[in-house]
C-alpha cells in the first residue's frame, strides 16, 4: 500500500469540514483529482449504510451504549475494507473526516463507556490500520459550540451546561490522546482565523510528507 492516510479530528465546531474542503481542493490542484479521496464514515458503501440506518433509527431509543459502540466499530471496519484500503492501494491521499480517535473521545470519554474499552473493540475493527497522520484541530469548548450555534441554523441556538461539559470532556480526551501519541497526532490551534488554521495544517502535512504542498 503506497497511499497516505490522514485523519482529521476535533470537537464539534473545530473546523474539520471547513479546513478539509480547502486541503482537498489544494491537493487536487497539485496531484489531480484521481489521487485525492475525501471520505467520512460510513463512507457510502452499502453495508455501512445499513448499519447507519440501525444507529440513527428513531425507534431504537432503547439501544444500549455498548451496542452502539460496536455498531460504530463495525461500520468503521467495513469502511476500511471498502474505501480506505482500496484507496491506499491506488496510491491516493485519503482525507478522512473523523476516525478511531473520535470513538475514544466521544463514546469512551463523552458517553462514559471507557476509553480503554472503546480502544479495545476498535483495535479489533481497525486491525492495526492507524492513520499515517492525524490532524487534531483543538478549540476551546465555548468557542467551538458558539461557532455551531452562530453558523448553523439547523442546530439549537443556545449553549446549555450539559453541552458545555460534554464538549469539555471530549476535548480533554483528545488532548490526552495527542499527548500519548505525539508522533501520529499533531495539534493545531483551531481557535485562530480559518486561513491561519488552514496554513498550519498545510505546513504540518508538508513536514510529514515533503512532496505534498
Ligand atoms: N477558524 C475558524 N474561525 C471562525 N469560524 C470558523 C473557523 N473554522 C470553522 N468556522 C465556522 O464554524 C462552523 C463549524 O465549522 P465546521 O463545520 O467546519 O466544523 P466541524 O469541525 O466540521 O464540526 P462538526 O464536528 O460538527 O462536523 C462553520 O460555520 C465554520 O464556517
Ligand atoms: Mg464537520
Amino acid at each position: 500500500m503506497t497511499g497516505k492516510f490522514i485523519s482529521f479530528e476535533g470537537p464539534d465546531g473545530a473546523g474539520k469540514t471547513s479546513v478539509m474542503a480547502q486541503i482537498q481542493a489544494d491537493l487536487e490542484q497539485q496531484l489531480g483529482k484521481a489521487r485525492v479521496m475525501y471520505t467520512r464514515e460510513p463512507g457510502g458503501n452499502h453495508i455501512s449504510e445499513q448499519i447507519r440506518r440501525v444507529l440513527f433509527d428513531n425507534q431504537n431509543t432503547d439501544m444500549d451504549g455498548r451496542t452502539e459502540a460496536l455498531l460504530f466499530a463495525a461500520a468503521r471496519r467495513q469502511h476500511i475494507v471498502s474505501e480506505i484500503i482500496p484507496g491506499l492501494k491506488r496510491n491516493q491521499v485519503i482525507l478522512c473526516d473523523r476516525y478511531v480517535d473520535s470513538s475514544i473521545a466521544y463514546q469512551g470519554a463523552g458517553r462514559h463507556l471507557g476509553e480503554q474499552e472503546i480502544w479495545q473493540i476498535n483495535q479489533f475493527a481497525i486491525d492495526g490500520l492507524l492513520p499515517d497522520l492525524t490532524i487534531y484541530l483543538d478549540v476551546e469548548s465555548e468557542l467551538g459550540l458558539r461557532r455551531i450555534a452562530e453558523h448553523r441554523s439547523d442546530q439549537v441556538n443556545r449553549l446549555d451546561k450539559e453541552q458545555l461539559s460534554f464538549h469539555r470532556t471530549v476535548r480533554k480526551s483528545y488532548l490526552r490522546l495527542q499527548q500519548e501519541s505525539p508522533e501520529r497526532i499533531k495539534l493545531i490551534d483551531a481557535g485562530q482565523p480559518l486561513d491561519k488554521v488552514i496554513n498550519d495544517v498545510k505546513q504540518t502535512i508538508h513536514t510529514k510528507f515533503p512532496d505534498l504542498f
